[in-house]
């Protein structure tokens, strides 16, 4: 894999995410059943301007895989952040917003749909480190003809 590099000056209001973390979530939306899940969240980074992203998720219950999503986190300028993300329902999304120490918030300024994904047209994602300690996210999204509304909170703590 290559001789470890330093984390880019660049990212390094990003360093504390810098590793992996697990923990439970539970999803909502007013056309589904609400569920609980099982997530784990890798940031890992190549000494480049950005944190390379990789989230993985299960059903609580039965194990079953549900969500995915990979993608770059990218710190253009002091403060301000840019997600790339892919999803595997078809979607691609770009997001930006805010680094204000352990708080991270961002949202869509594009929703890519392939022709068979659902209609989702807007995502917010909230991220705080709590305590350093619990990493915390809320997601609201619109989508099929829904206004924003929340989809998924969870909490993660550190497993490396
Ligand atoms: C932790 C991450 C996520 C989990 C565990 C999750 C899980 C689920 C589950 C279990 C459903 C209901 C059944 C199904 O369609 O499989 C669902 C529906 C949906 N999710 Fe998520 N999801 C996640 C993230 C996202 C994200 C990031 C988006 C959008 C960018 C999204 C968009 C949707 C849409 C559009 C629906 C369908 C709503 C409907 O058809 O009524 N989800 N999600």
């Amino acid at each position: 894999m290559g001789t470890p590099v330093p984390l880019h000056p660049d990212v390094e209001s990003l360093g504390f995410l810098v590793g992996s973390w697990s923990g439970r979530g539970h999803g909502a939306y007013p056309t589904i059943e609400s569920f609980d899940y099982d997530e784990t969240i890798t940031f890992s980074h190549i000494g480049k301007p950005f944190l390379v992203y990789a989230q993985r998720t299960w059903h609580a219950t039965d194990g079953r895989p549900l969500h995915a999503e990979t993608g770059f986190w990218r710190v253009p300028r002091p403060a301000r952040i840019e997600l790339v993300l892919a999803h595997p329902n078809g979607l691609v999304e770009v997001s930006e917003g805010t680094i204000d120490g352990a708080t991270i918030r961002a949202s869509s300024t594009l929703v890519g749909r392939t022709s068979t994904a659902k209609d989702v047209t807007a995502v917010e994602r909230d991220f705080t480190l709590d305590a350093n300690e619990v990493l915390r996210y809320e997601l609201r999204m619109a989508a099929v003809g829904q206004p924003l509304t929340h989809h998924l909170a969870a909490e993660l703590r550190r497993e490396s």
